[in-house]
């Protein structure tokens, strides 16, 4: 798809192709569409950010409590998006034994307890041993710094979600 298609987009049509650029925050699209014209991916990509850098903390909280727990009860239910499905599928959490999932429910809870939010990162650029030591390690880091770190994946996993739509490539519904 190309810039011209994503500017002659109504708004219905907007917020239904890149609802969910933001996991399960379609406002953010909604947002999004009043800026248009966008010059191309990179100026779409800045308005979706801008959104999330002018929210205050509890927006920004807001935004991570939206995303589902990485090989968590949403996975097992089979009640993720899309696009998360394809994230943790392609980063081998789909196919975890019964050790690793135990293991990485534990970790998800403890993070949880600590910072108030679900641990949030781009899996797909990720293997699946990565996560749980990257999770083991964000622990502990200080509130505020987990903060900014847990919003930069959420953007890289917002980025690789632009750009397939761009490229065509849209999570299969
Ligand atoms: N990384 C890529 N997709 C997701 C997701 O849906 N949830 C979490 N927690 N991390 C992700």
């Amino acid at each position: 798809m190309d810039i011209e298609k994503v500017n002659s987009m109504d708004f219905g049509e907007f917020v239904d192709v890149f609802g969910n650029v933001i996991e399960r925050c379609p406002l953010i699209a909604a947002a999004v569409w009043s800026q248009r014209p966008f010059s191309g991916l990179e100026d779409l990509e800045k308005h979706f950010f801008a959104f999330i850098d002018a929210l205050p903390p509890s927006g920004q909280e807001g935004i991570l409590r939206c995303h589902p727990d990485l090989a968590g009860r949403e996975l097992l239910r089979g009640a993720l998006t899309a696009e998360s499905l394809r994230e943790q599928s392609g980063a081998g959490l789909t196919s975890l034994g019964a050790a690793e999932r135990l293991r990485l429910a534990e970790l998800n809870a403890q993070y949880r307890a600590r910072f108030g939010f679900p641990f949030v990162l781009a899996a797909r650029l990720r293997g699946r041993e990565a996560v749980p030591r990257e999770l083991a390690r964000r622990l502990q880091c200080p509130p505020a710094q987990e903060l900014r770190a847990a919003l930069a994946e959420v953007k890289k996993i917002g980025r690789l979600r632009l750009a397939d739509l761009l490229a065509g490539h849209p999570a299969p519904r």
